[in-house]
């Protein structure tokens, strides 16, 4: 068994960079969640991230970026493409372009696609990639199909036995996985709704993004059931039944909300990033409460309410398909 060490972000720089240069994965605080890294460059780290997460090798994996030229040497940007970074770059948004022949990216982690995902994430991985040199692989620190991890205690939780070195840097900023968009035949595509709101991008590109045709093989981890906690999860619920318990939003309470096993609102101001930041956490500490199900309130699809409604219903999807996570 591995001894699992958790470490402040301020002194973990030297630690996790000789660890990575060893081949080893380890687990990094993002803006967006933890993220489960190795040198994407690689193929024992990558096949190690894979192994960690229990991950279906056909999945490919985020390739995180330090600065614009790493990107540029990676991927090929066409000018929306390349628009949409320096817009949204660092920060909480993925994109998908063509992958350089010559890029130097083990094909474990773009599972041979002739794309790439990639992120230039902000604050401590932004400097651990600079420092070494080359991009980092990380998919969410979390067991495939399991609820990310926003927290260093939780990754611990999922993975503390399969590696090394957990960083801490707190709670993540913003609590949800980034926004995945590609630009096809010149019009964009909404792989997954994330931390950066679709209104944002396309305020941004001057032109509408399509979400109606994301979750196909493109982004296997887009499948059905997925970051399912123990419990079942029924949306939009109107009212509490027996054993329940409630992740509530906002000010206006459910029927029989006080028979609840437990509750946590998200947001009680109905602040949907803020809901965003607890969203994970909570359904952890719900699931923990030994309800068998936990009830959910209605939460508006406007702006990061696309992703909080987007998580929740793959949480509530069923478990028994063989379908793919991540
Ligand atoms: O915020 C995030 O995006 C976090 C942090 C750690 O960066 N990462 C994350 O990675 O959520 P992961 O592996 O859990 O989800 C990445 C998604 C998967 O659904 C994968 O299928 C998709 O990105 N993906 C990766 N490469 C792709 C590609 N070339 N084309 C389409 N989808 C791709
Ligand atoms: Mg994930």
């Amino acid at each position: 068994m591995t001894i699992c060490e958790i470490l402040p972000a301020t002194d973990a720089q030297d630690p996790a960079l000789a660890l990575l240069r060893a081949g080893q994965v380890i687990a990094i605080p993002t803006e967006t969640v933890y993220g489960l890294a190795g040198d994407a460059t690689n193929g024992v780290a990558v096949a190690r991230i894979f192994e960690a997460k229990g991950r279906p090798r056909f999945n490919p994996l985020i390739a995180h970026v330090a600065d614009m030229s790493m990107a540029e040497s990676i991927g090929i940007f066409d000018p929306l493409s390349r628009k949409l970074a320096e817009a949204f770059w660092p920060g909480p948004l993925t994109l998908v372009v063509a992958l350089r022949p010559d890029a130097g990216i083990h094909p474990l982690a773009t599972a041979g696609l002739s794309t790439i995902a990639l992120r230039m994430p902000r604050g401590f991985g932004a400097g651990l990639i600079a420092a070494l040199g080359r991009p980092l692989a990380a998919p969410s620190a979390n067991s495939s199909g399991k609820i990310s991890a926003t927290s260093a205690e939780a990754v611990r939780a999922d993975l503390g036995e399969k590696i090394p070195l957990v960083v801490d840097a707190g709670s993540t900023p913003v609590g949800l996985e980034s926004t995945i968009l590609k630009v096809e035949d010149g019009g964009l595509r909404l792989l997954r709704p994330g931390g950066v709101p679709a209104e944002e991008i396309e305020r941004v590109a001057g032109r509408p993004v399509d979400r109606h045709r994301r979750g196909n093989v493109e982004s296997p981890g887009m499948l059905a059931s997925h970051y399912a906690p123990g419990a079942a999860v029924r949306l939009c619920a109107g009212e509490v039944g027996p054993g329940e318990a409630l992740l509530a939003f906002g000010p206006i309470r459910a029927k029989d909300a006080d028979k609840a096993l437990a509750i946590l609102n998200l947001s009680d101001g109905g602040d949907l990033r803020e809901a965003a930041t607890n969203l994970f956490s909570y359904l952890k500490a719900l699931d923990a409460s030994g309800a068998k199900v936990i009830a959910v309130e209605p939460i508006p699809m406007q702006g990061l309410g696309e992703a909080i409604n987007d998580r929740l219903s793959r949480a509530a999807a069923p478990r028994d398909m063989p379908l793919a996570r991540s």
